[in-house]
């Protein structure tokens, strides 16, 4: 009942040209998937020629960020409404901003509130540290990302946010956590938290997607999990190859 998403973070990568290139080769080899949505997530200064280039396209447009402000003297912030132009989608909560941008738990919180007035859909990173794994806290800062970042967030169908479970040791690393691993955590953590909070039936219909160093050799692995549903790629999603090719492995 879930359909599987793969998403795609560019993080800062691609110029608007390397992006119209990197966008035409996947539309090249896009035609004959089905049963599974894409999301590229750009940076912002692409998303306006990619919105004009997608237009019939089934790939979906994504944010990296959105402010948490909704307009004004915000010098730099880019807001929901701006983004909404051209995207379905934001990704907030990603370890990156949280680590280099000091983004917290009520940070997130408003950026998710944001998102949902601008109609767009939120993808929230959550994941735990390679100390907070090793000590044994990995499903208690989990359930904390989660129950900060989505306080006081309704919901009135489980299409309207996507949880990522990115562990920060995997991301960019070339070690992906073990899919059972993944499918026991989103099913006695994750899958628990989100039903706390909005009910058993919506906990049920939330995807729920994998993120860190997953390839196309690793892919299937994770996309046989019926927990995981789907992944947020990184370095892989740069090469139009590469890409494709964790996509076709949901087939
Ligand atoms: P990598 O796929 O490069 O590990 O990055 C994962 C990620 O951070 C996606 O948001």
């Amino acid at each position: 009942m879930r359909v599987p998403l793969i998403a795609g973070n560019w993080k800062m990568n691609k110029t608007e040209g390397e992006a119209i290139s990197l966008v035409r080769s996947l539309m090249q080899g896009m035609r004959s998937f089905s049963g599974v949505e894409v999301l590229i997530c750009p940076p912002f200064t692409a998303l306006s020629q990619l919105h004009k280039l997608l237009v019939s396209s089934p790939i979906m447009l994504g944010a990296q960020n959105i402010s948490d402000q909704e307009s004004g003297a915000y010098t730099g912030e880019v807001s929901g409404r701006m983004a909404a132009d051209f995207c379905s989608h934001v990704i907030l909560g990603h370890s990156e901003r949280r680590a280099y941008y000091s983004e917290g738990e009520a940070l997130i919180n408003r950026k998710i509130k944001a998102a949902r007035r601008s109609g767009l859909v939120p993808v929230l990173c959550v994941g735990e540290s390679l100390p907070e794994r090793d000590s044994g806290r990995a499903a208690a800062v989990i359930s904390g990302q989660l129950l900060g970042a989505l306080e006081n967030v309704l919901l009135t169908d489980p299409g309207e946010i996507i949880i990522a479970y990115e562990p920060v040791w995997a991301i960019g690393t070339g070690r992906s956590a073990d899919p059972q691993e993944i499918s026991d955590l989103i099913s006695t953590v994750i899958r628990p938290v989100l039903s706390g909070l909005w009910g058993e039936e919506s906990s049920q219909g939330i995807r729920v997607l994998y993120g860190g160093s997953v390839n196309p050799i690793n892919a299937r692995g994770f996309f046989s999990q019926p927990e995981i549903d789907g992944a947020l790629v990184g370095g892989a999603s740069l090469d139009a190859g590469k890409f494709l090719s964790i996509i076709e492995k949901t087939q």
